[in-house]
């Protein structure tokens, strides 16, 4: 397995060159599984009046999800990559969602005044700067009084076989190593997100575990879109044959999971709650 220290997802440019895979992937406006999204808006009690920030939203997830639930409130989706941000502007209008704004900003260095959010929410992005804990130091910054913070990040890689397996049909495929990215799980076990947020000063700090076993029909676009994220640089000259080749290596790796015609995905995550103090 590769060294976490090894991986180079908190540079700058990283994000951007991913984008076009995100792009392919994010192609349907809508969220492809909102389950994680709505516990999230439960969790952290975002009713709908509130001013959200969606920090490391990239293509908008959870920002547009939770902007189609506001009534009068509103959502700023926050990332350091415009081409992300970009995305997901198109995605919400081709929804009618108008109450999302976009901001370009790195979450180490908020663009944002003090005390200006009711709520601050993050999908996937806390596993990647160096210091989490001035991260979510801004995160409290931004927020009112009272305030609180939501930041959803994937649980161990051996809870999330999938990945391995979409690895290794992409090394079967193109036989070449396709290393892990374990950067993306550096939050996963219990107590490291509660360490973050209660060093960051927020007065009150909880962790909750979220686990589902996704069901997704074989031939479902699911995998393209897994393929697509994870191998953004060899999939732009794919004619549509040799995407289903490569699709059937990926779906023959993930055998394990298969059951008749549906593929059974367990997917563990963690949500850590931050509450300013009143
Ligand atoms: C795995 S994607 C998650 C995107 C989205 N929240 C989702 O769940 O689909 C990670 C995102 O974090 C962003 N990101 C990484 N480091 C960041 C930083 N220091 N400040 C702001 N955004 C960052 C990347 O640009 C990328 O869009």
């Amino acid at each position: 397995m590769t060294d976490p220290a090894s991986d180079t997802e908190n540079r700058t440019d990283y994000w951007k060159n991913r984008s076009p895979g995100w792009t392919e992937a994010a192609s349907a406006a809508k969220p492809s599984d909102d389950t994680f999204n709505l516990r999230l808006i439960e969790e952290v009690g975002i009713t709908s009046d509130m001013d959200v920030l969606d920090i490391a939203s990239g293509t908008g997830d959870p920002a547009i999800t939770i902007a189609g639930r506001l009534e009068t409130g509103s959502v700023t989706a926050c990332d350091m990559t415009p081409e992300m941000l970009t995305v997901a502007a198109t995605r919400a209008t081709k929804l009618s969602i108008y109450n999302l704004r976009i901001t370009a900003g790195n979450m180490i260095a908020l663009p944002f005044a003090d005390s200006r959010f009711d709520v601050v929410t993050s999908r996937n992005g806390l596993m990647f700067p160096d210091d989490k804990v001035g991260c979510a130091r801004e995160a409290l910054r931004v927020l009112k009084p009272g305030g609180r913070a939501g930041w959803m990040v994937w649980g161990p890689i051996e809870a999330n076989p999938t990945f391995l397996a979409v690895n290794a049909g992409l090394e079967k495929y193109f036989g070449e190593k396709f290393p892990p990215r374990l950067i993306r799980h550096n939050l996963g076990a219990p107590g490291l997100l509660t360490d973050v947020i209660t060093q960051a000063g927020f007065a009150r700090a909880e962790e909750v575990d979220l686990k589902q076993e996704r069901l997704v029909k074989h031939g479902d676009d699911y995998f393209r879109r897994a393929v697509a994220r994870t191998a953004p640089h060899r999939i732009g000259n794919l004619s549509e044959t040799e995407w289903s080749a490569l699709l059937n290596d990926v779906q023959n790796a993930c055998a394990d999971c298969r059951d008749g015609d549906i593929y059974r995905i367990p997917i563990v995550a963690r949500l850590g709650i931050g509450s300013a103090a009143p």
